[in-house]
């Protein structure tokens, strides 16, 4: 049974496409693409990044600058990957936030200061990298310090995942919001660990076949060095693919199996299996084709072009996969906001209307004319609002229901006889009639 406590239907919101129905399609197909487009570009900066600073420690260690070629080379795929990933990245954000507004917002919420770090983390990380790649030369005699420098960057750009799938994973199950409610809790649940696995295997992979087509140009260059460092791609590129590729074979259905049932019921329901079946032998595809020329340095280029082709069909229905998870994920609570809202709008309407036709009705905290006139005329001297004075309270005078010609009445010809125990009021004929009609209104709003 699915119980979601925390609704977050519970926030009235305008319907998360404001009305512009027939633009939903077009907003999700965005997202769609914008997301793989980011990612892409995040699993280059991981890879390459994490690639030059190994190769950067391989070259000094063994003295070999081929390897340290290798590493110098692989800094313009990260700084590039680096803007790009985040141009990209703004797309998704601003999707998210108006498509499942009530769930990002609360995740972003549950894990607040964490989900701040990405801010930071990413600036700081950001200059490392730069710093690394521009000191290549100025710092070639203190290696240690420029691969510290590296190392630092690195380790901090891998720890932006780690916000960006809590904040995700959460959102996408916000039946778990009354036991997961900050970023430990998020990151260390099964489903959030195995994506995490996930996506730093696919990282590799990707960053693998990126390596295959930078090899493939190396491996044309005039500069024997660059020559040297293209066939070094081209291998590392091949392993960097195939292992973490047939790796997720298997945490890709631990990531699947990890999530709530009602969502993988609604997965499957939605015929998205077959899209995991086109995924499955688009990458076996690609594996038999990288183990036919695993010893072949001079892998054809038509061979690259086609791992690449296969690939971005399996990224693509891969993407189609995530977004048919998560919409299953989310539609209970999509539809209970909207039901919610469209209720809090209906009920707003009703009292809109209901106040132009009654009349005008005071409550605390207004400023009342009736309570002013009732200063102005000295009425207060001997009445408070709600406790006895010298008179009964207005709110017990109230109490007796009585219309305003009859209280300008009384204030005219006071009876003393229906307040047993209080001296007589005095009449008080000099207030005008039309005064003490306001402050009768005011009176009776006092019920
Ligand atoms: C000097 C004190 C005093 C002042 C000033 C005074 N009242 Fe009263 N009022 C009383 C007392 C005492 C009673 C209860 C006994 C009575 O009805 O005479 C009372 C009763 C009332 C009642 C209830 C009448 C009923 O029969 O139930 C109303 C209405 C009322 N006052 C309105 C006013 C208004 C309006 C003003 C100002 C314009 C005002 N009073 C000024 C002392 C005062």
């Amino acid at each position: 049974m699915t119980d979601f406590r925390i609704i977050p239907g519970d926030i009235p919101l305008p319907l998360p496409t404001m009305g512009l129905e027939f633009m939903e399609p077009f907003f999700h197909g965005l997202l769609i693409v914008a997301w793989v487009v980011h990612i892409l570009f995040i699993n280059v900066l991981l890879g390459a990044s994490l690639a030059s600073v190994y190769f950067n420690s391989k070259g000094h260690k063994e003295k070999n600058p081929i390897f340290d070629r290798v590493g110098y080379l692989l800094t313009t795929p990260v700084t590039i990957s680096e803007n790009m990933g985040a141009l990209w990245g703004v797309a998704p954000l601003l999707l998210v936030s108006i498509l499942l507004t009530p769930l990002f917002y609360s995740s972003s919420i549950l894990i607040s200061p964490h989900w701040l770090h990405i801010i930071y983390g990413n600036v700081v990380a950001f200059l490392l990298s730069y710093l690394y790649k521009y000191t290549w030369h100025t710092l070639e005699h203190r290696k240690t310090l420029h691969i510290f420098i590296g190392v630092v960057g690195v380790a901090l750009f891998y720890t932006l995942p780690l916000a960006f799938m809590s904040n995700v994973q959460l959102a996408m199950t916000p039946t778990t919001w009354t036991y997961t409610t900050n970023f430990w809790d998020a990151l260390l649940r099964p489903d959030t660990f195995f994506r995490l696995v996930h996506f730093y295997l696919a990282t590799f992979a990707v960053t693998g076949v990126f390596m295959l087509v930078y090899g493939m140009y190396k491996r044309r260059s005039k500069d024997e060095v660059d020559r040297q460092a293209g066939i070094v791609l081209t291998r590392t590129g091949k392993t960097w693919f195939i292992i973490p590729t047939a790796l997720n074979f298997f945490v890709g259905p631990l990531v699947l199996f990890s999530f709530p049932d009602y969502g993988i019921e609604a997965f499957f329901a939605n015929g998205y299996f077959w899209g995991i079946i086109l995924t499955v032998v688009l990458a076996l595809y690609a594996l038999y084709q990288l183990l036919k020329d695993f010893f072949n340095d001079d892998i054809p280029d038509r061979r690259v072009w086609t791992v690449v082709a296969v690939m971005v069909i399996a990224i693509i229905s891969m993407a189609s996969l995530r977004h048919g998870m998560r919409m299953g994920l989310v539609k209970p609570v999509l539809e209970a906001s909207h039901a919610k809202t469209e209720l809090f709008q209906k009920e707003s309407m009703a009292a809109f209307e209901e106040a132009k036709t009654k009349p005008k009705t005071y409550t605390q905290g207004d400023t009342y004319p009736g309570k002013t006139m009732a200063e102005k005329h000295g009425c207060l001297a001997c009445h408070s609002e709600r406790v006895k004075i010298v008179g009964p309270s207005y709110r017990d005078i109230a109490a007796k229901g009585y219309s305003p010609e009859q209280i300008v009445e009384l204030v005219y010809q006071p009876k003393p006889d229906n307040w047993p125990g209080y001296m007589p009021m005095p009449p008080m004929p000099q207030v005008p009639a039309e005064d003490i009609k306001v402050i009768a209104e005011w009176i009776n709003s006092l019920k």
